[in-house]
Order: structure tokens, then C-alpha cells, then sequence
């Protein structure tokens, strides 16, 4: 498959399924196939309806030229994006910044929080049609919208460990709190992207027992394609920029006192 970078107008959409009240996944059929990979993401437009900046969304899954994202109602773009239906057409860039990379472990720990469960669906997917990786999915949430993100995994065959802040559904409390119950976990790299107190509390329980830690960072973007600097954040190698050089970002590199 191509790698290269696609401008896609007219984008079509194949289904808006609302799967939990101001949660969507939706489904667009691109014009070609064009190969992305998980952690990476596309700038979505849509047509006539005044916006003027593209937004970034991480791709929750890839079918051929099929691409789906799970996206949450926050203000006026995913409040339209949410009117859409089967046939509507939109606009989109993909893929964008850089995927998880190939880490060659063998024992991997997918953490999320929120919509962030998106790029770790795609990834786990990954992880479930390469042989012999054993995979980990915890799934922090505020509340039970999570147990629909726990259906979206049982076609992977991965099984997810769920937190929820109001103990609705699970362990209550933070994600974080899971760590305990997992008696090998020195034995695994973790992936995750969230919120960003979460991630720096990962980084912080991590980084002390010796264990590799890939984030997804969100940051507010403008242009979305490495030119205006707006997204960027202090790293141990200088400014880099998320949606340029991350997305992901390898633990150790990132400045975490600085963001
Ligand atoms: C790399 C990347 C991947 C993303 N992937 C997803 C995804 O898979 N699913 C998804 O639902 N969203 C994702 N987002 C966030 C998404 O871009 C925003 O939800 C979207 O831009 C909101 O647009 P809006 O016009 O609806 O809301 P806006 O009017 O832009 O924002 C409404 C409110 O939400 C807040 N907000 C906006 N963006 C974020 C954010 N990233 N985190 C927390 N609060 C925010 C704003 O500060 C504001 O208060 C991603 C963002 C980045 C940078
Ligand atoms: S948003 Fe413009 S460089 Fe990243």
C-alpha cells in the first residue's frame, strides 16, 4: 500500500452511529487506499459549514479505504460532525505525524483515557493480527460510556480492564490504580494516550520501575501540518512539534515538568 500523505475531498460517509450519549464512531470511504498506522491521525473539514481550521483526529481504524473514528461531542465541529448522515460528504488529510513504532516487545500495555481509547483500538488491532504479542487494554473513564468502548474491543479478541471515576462500571477511581493488579508489569512496555495528568502519572509510576512508555499527546492545533509551531512542546531534544514529530512521543524524551 502507499504511505504517502492524501488530500481527500468528497469523502464519504458511510455510517454516524451515536454508541453512547455524545459519543460517535463514524465511518468514511476515502477515494483510494491509502496505508496508516496506528497513532496517526487526519484533519477533518466539513463542507459549508464555516470552519476555519481543520481538526485532528486520531484514526480508530482502517478497513482498505475505509478509515472510522470515535469522536466526542466537545463544541461546534463535532456538534455538525454529529448531524452527518450516510451519503454526506466531508473533507479530510491522512495520514498525519508520526504512529506508535515497532517496538519488538512481547508483552504490550495499552492504557487509555477517554477518546483516547481511539489510537489504542487501532493499535491493538495491530498487535492482535501479529502472532505472539500479548496484549493488556485498560480503559479509564468518567463514567459507562466505557462499556461501549469494551464492545468495540471483543471483535480483537482483547480483553479490556476497566476504571471508572464514579464506579459505575469496574475498579473505581483512576486508570492508574489497575497498575497494582498486575504482578508482572515490568515485563511490558506501555502505550498510552489520555489526558495529559494521567499520562504524566503513568510516565511518573513507569519511569520508576525501569518500564518503556510511548504517550499520544494532544495538544490545540492550528495548521495540523508541521507549519505554524502552534502545537508544539518542550521535549528533552528542544520544541518538537505534535502534530509534526508526534503524535507519539517516547516517555523519557518528553519534558514533562514543562507541559
Ligand atoms: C492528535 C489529536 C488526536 C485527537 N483525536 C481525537 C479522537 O480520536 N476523538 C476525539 O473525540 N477527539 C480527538 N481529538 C480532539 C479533537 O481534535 C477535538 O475534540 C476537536 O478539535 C473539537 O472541536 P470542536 O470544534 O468540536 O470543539 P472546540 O470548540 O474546538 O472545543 C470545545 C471545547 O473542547 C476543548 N477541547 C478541544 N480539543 C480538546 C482536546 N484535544 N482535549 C480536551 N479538550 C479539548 C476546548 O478547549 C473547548 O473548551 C484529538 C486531538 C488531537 C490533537
Ligand atoms: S499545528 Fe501547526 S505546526 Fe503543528
Amino acid at each position: 500500500m502507499p504511505t504517502v500523505k492524501k488530500d481527500f475531498t468528497n469523502v464519504q460517509v458511510l455510517f454516524n452511529n451515536e454508541i453512547y450519549p455524545y459519543h460517535y464512531l463514524i465511518g468514511l470511504k476515502t477515494p483510494n487506499q491509502v496505508c496508516s498506522y496506528p497513532g496517526q491521525f487526519l484533519q477533518l473539514r466539513l463542507l459549508d459549514k464555516n470552519q476555519f481550521l481543520r481538526k485532528p483526529f486520531s484514526i480508530f481504524d482502517q478497513e482498505s479505504n475505509v478509515l472510522k473514528i470515535l469522536y466526542k461531542i466537545r463544541g461546534h465541529v463535532t456538534k455538525e460532525l454529529s448531524t452527518l448522515k450516510e451519503g454526506d460528504s466531508l473533507d479530510i488529510i491522512y495520514p498525519l505525524g508520526q504512529g506508535f513504532p515497532a517496538s519488538g516487545a512481547r508483552k504490550v500495555l495499552l492504557v487509555s483515557g477517554g477518546t483516547g481509547f481511539a489510537p489504542l483500538h487501532f493499535l491493538a488491532k495491530r498487535y492482535a493480527d501479529s502472532s505472539g504479542v500479548e496484549v493488556k487494554f485498560l480503559i479509564g473513564s468518567s463514567g459507562a460510556e466505557v462499556l461501549e468502548f469494551e464492545k468495540l474491543l471483543k471483535p480483537l479478541g482483547v480483553k479490556a480492564i476497566i476504571a471508572t471515576e464514579d464506579g459505575s462500571v469496574g475498579k473505581k477511581g483512576v486508570v492508574t490504580n489497575l497498575f497494582k493488579d498486575i504482578s508482572d508489569i515490568k515485563e511490558y512496555i506501555i502505550c498510552s494516550t489520555g489526558p495529559v495528568e494521567m499520562l504524566k502519572e503513568i510516565y511518573s509510576f513507569a519511569h520508576s520501575k525501569g518500564i518503556k512508555t510511548y504517550f499520544s499527546l494532544e495538544s490545540h492545533f492550528a495548521c495540523g501540518l508541521g507549519f505554524c509551531w502552534g502545537c508544539a512542546i518542550e521535549t528533552k531534544n528542544g520544541s518538537l512539534r505534535v502534530c509534526k514529530e508526534g503524535p507519539i512521543f517516547e516517555g523519557d524524551l518528553i519534558a514533562w515538568e514543562k507541559i
